[in-house]
């Protein structure tokens, strides 16, 4: 049995295990990947201060975001298609994160549906929405979300439309996979994942077949994305979600002071600083970069939340000394789940909970909540001379 020691060993076996074209959907990012890649490098640039003789005993990761109780600051961030890396990859990422004390956040192209979620666990969950163009998938949507007893809406605001992704054009993404030669060459090797599959009747987007009208092709996220999704979302069209949601609100995608300013205006309970795991516009600055201004900005009106980027507890830890109230994972629970399903999701938020734990205490500090800017060397320019 492998030993796990870090994201990087569930990311090597989520590799071998899964077919390439659902691997590659997870590790990647668009155009020339720049946004991508500097999500993680920039964390690095980042130091952390090393304190001594300070009583370690007694510590805890425990703290609220949206004043929801959890067991760290790590949220499972929406990840389109995770049912399609492992069989009923959602249900189970779902019940790790239930069992660990975490949010799971369900992304509105998930391979389960809001019910299967709900069915199979037994506390809320957190729902990610796109914005349709038809109104009545919209309110459908949303009053499914409130059935099944959803917790927060993460509403998503950085993809009206797709960025290029060129390894899923290259590979013919799509759910379920379309039988082409190469992908069945693949799924040769993949046989493991191909048996869990077989046994599941989960294989395309849960949330919309059956669901929205007018779907050319449902298995494929380019053309389902460019024919449903809202191009026209503007903040008008987000306080109208707003109203008719009701419940707690999380906006995702700022990335830039104004836009922040505009969300506390709207009002939310919290917005994640996101650029999509570099997914979308490539050339923007990576996540941890634009937190600061952020903070300045709306640090005091509204709780900072961030993604993009994290692949260790050691990155949430600094996540979190600069200001950020809470921190979601996307490709690293997905590693584990690739690697090796549930237990793998639950591995993913261990070595994440660990790293956090034990850097924390070296750094001095016992508790999540006292953590800050202190135990950290931030570059002088970290933000960036940018006219
Ligand atoms: C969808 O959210 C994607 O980034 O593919």
């Amino acid at each position: 049995m492998t030993v796990i020691t870090n994201i990087n060993d569930l990311k090597r076996l989520h590799k071998r295990r899964t077919p390439k074209m659902f691997y590659d959907y997870c590790e990647s990012g668009s155009w020339t990947e720049q946004t991508f890649r500097e999500n993680v490098s920039d964390f690095d640039q980042i130091r952390l201060r090393q304190r001594v003789a300070v009583d370690m005993e007694g510590r805890s990761t425990a703290t609220k975001m949206i004043g929801q109780d959890v067991a760290m600051p790590v949220a499972l961030a929406p990840v389109g298609l995770t049912g399609m890396q492992r069989a009923d990859g959602e249900i189970k990422a779902a019940k790790a994160a239930e069992k660990f004390g975490v949010p799971f956040t369900l992304s509105t192209m998930s391979i389960c549906s809001i019910e299967d979620v709900a069915e199979h666990t037994s506390k809320p969950f957190w729902f990610q929405l796109y914005v349709m163009r038809d109104q009545d998938f919209l309110k459908n949507i949303i009053q499914r979300a409130k059935d099944a007893g959803v917790s927060a809406l993460v509403l998503t605001l950085d993809l009206q439309i797709l960025g290029q992704r060129h390894k899923d054009l290259k590979n013919g993404l799509s759910a379920p996979p379309k039988l082409t030669p190469p992908v069945i060459a693949d799924l040769a090797t993949k046989w493991g994942w191909g048996l869990e599959m077989l046994q599941t009747k989960r294989r395309s987007f849960g949330n919309i077949v059956g669901h929205a009208k007018n779907v050319d092709d449902p298995s494929s996220l380019f053309k389902w994305t460019a024919e449903q999704f809202d191009p026209r979302l503007d903040w008008g069209k987000i306080e109208a979600i707003k109203e008719m949601w009701g419940g707690p609100l999380i906006l995702k995608g700022v990335m830039e002071p104004e836009d922040a300013i505009m969300a506390a205006k709207v009002g939310c309970d919290a917005i994640v600083v996101s650029n999509h795991g570099g997914r979308q516009l490539d050339g923007a600055l990576s996540s941890i970069r634009a937190l600061p201004p952020i903070l300045d900005a709306v640090g005091d009106q509204v709780e900072v939340h961030i993604d993009s980027g994290i692949r260790s507890g050691q990155d949430v830890l600094k996540a979190m000394a600069m200001g950020a109230k809470g921190t979601y994972i996307g490709r690293a629970f997905v590693h584990g789940l690739g690697a090796m399903g549930e237990a793998g999701v639950t591995k993913a938020l261990e070595v994440i909970h660990k790293e956090m734990d034990i850097s924390m205490a070296l750094c001095g500090r016992k508790h999540i909540e006292d953590v800050d800017r202190d135990i950290l060397r931030v570059p002088e320019d970290f933000a960036g001379r940018w006219a």
